[in-house]
């Protein structure tokens, strides 16, 4: 018999349907989101997940689903799902490194130009009208912040942190970071945390959120952030105290933030950083291109044809789990 997988969204590229030949697969076809009692519900019987990061797979679902054998995320990052709690059960975790490199580097180098250079703002005030006679033209009018010539601290210099520091050094910029481990990458300089959010004009995010960084760039740490500086997020919200970051920018004592991700997804309706003008605010599209996310597709297809035939996902994230067989 074949196996039954559950996916819990449509997916693009092509290596999905030769998934959908390999096994027996039921598809959520929605509307929205799965709940977390769909989700149980559907998982029940099953041997396998292909799931996005919008799915929480704790221990309670885990749980529930006795006979499940792997699960493969369409995402790099994993902090929706209990890895600890996967691997004791010796269920291997697929995700998708890699490929989203160069997209979400865009992604955070355009949010940080457009934080520097008000774009949000400018884009609404154009929208509303009130560029008028007026307002045509001062030597104030909208000035915003040099990118070229200005430092960018990265914090986290994995692959995304690097392929952003490519992209700043392009752009004439400092490029300074923090790693956990220290690591060698031509014309970055390597500086303690605490000294690189002293001196950044700009600060870009790119750790992946663990137990150890959640909150790492807390009150205290916003408040170490050079007067005047930028804040791009495009790694995890809760990475970063929000109400902390929206209190300084709100003061003016940052100039403005560019973010991609929040603590809590979809955004709620009363987060403080949504009623300030000097955030350019997107909704987690840090990897959203129709080829990247093709090949994520294609990534977390390719680890559950893996599992289904036996085989070590190609992608694991918990590869200890097969020392255990
Ligand atoms: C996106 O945030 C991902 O983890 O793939």
């Amino acid at each position: 018999m074949a196996a039954k997988v559950f996916l819990t969204h449509r997916l693009p590229g092509e290596r999905v349907h030769e998934l959908a030949r390999a096994c027996d697969l039921n598809v959520w076809m929605g509307p929205g989101l799965l709940s977390a009692a769909d989700l149980r519900a559907e998982l029940a019987g099953c041997q396998g997940l292909v799931c996005l990061l919008t799915d929480r797979i704790d221990r309670a679902l885990l749980d529930a689903a006795p006979d499940l054998r792997f699960v493969s995320s369409m995402s790099v990052g994993v902090d929706h799902v209990d890895v600890q709690a996967l691997t004791e059960r010796g269920i291997p975790l697929g995700h998708t490194p890699g490929v989203l490199v160069e997209t979400t580097a865009d992604t955070a180098f355009a949010l940080l130009m457009a934080a520097a250079r008000r774009l949000g703002e400018a884009d609404r005030f154009v929208r509303q009208g009130s560029w008028t006679a007026d307002t045509a033209w001062a030597p104030d009018f909208f000035t915003g912040k040099d990118v070229n010539g200005a430092t960018l601290g990265i914090v986290g210099l994995g692959a995304i942190g690097q392929a952003v520091a490519r992209r700043a050094l392009g752009f004439g910029m400092r490029v300074v970071a923090w790693n956990r481990t220290p690591r060698a990458v031509p014309g970055v300089e390597l500086l303690a945390l605490e000294e690189l959010l002293a001196l950044s004009d700009f600060v870009s995010v790119h750790v992946a959120l663990s137990a150890d960084t959640r909150q790492l760039l807390d009150a205290d740490k916003i408040a170490l952030m050079k007067p005047g500086a930028v804040l791009v997020n495009t790694a995890r919200g809760g990475i970063v105290d929000e109400a902390a970051l929206a209190v300084a920018l709100g003061e003016g004592r940052l100039f403005a933030a560019g973010i991609d991700v929040f603590e809590r997804e979809p955004v709620a309706a009363d987060n403080p950083l949504l009623g300030l003008p000097n955030v350019v605010l997107a909704p987690h599209i840090g990897s959203a291109t129709q080829g990247t996310r093709a090949l994520m597709a294609d990534m977390a297809a390719a680890n559950a044809l893996a599992a289904l035939r036996g085989e070590h996902m190609p992608c694991c994230v918990n590869p200890s789990v097969y020392d255990q067989l």
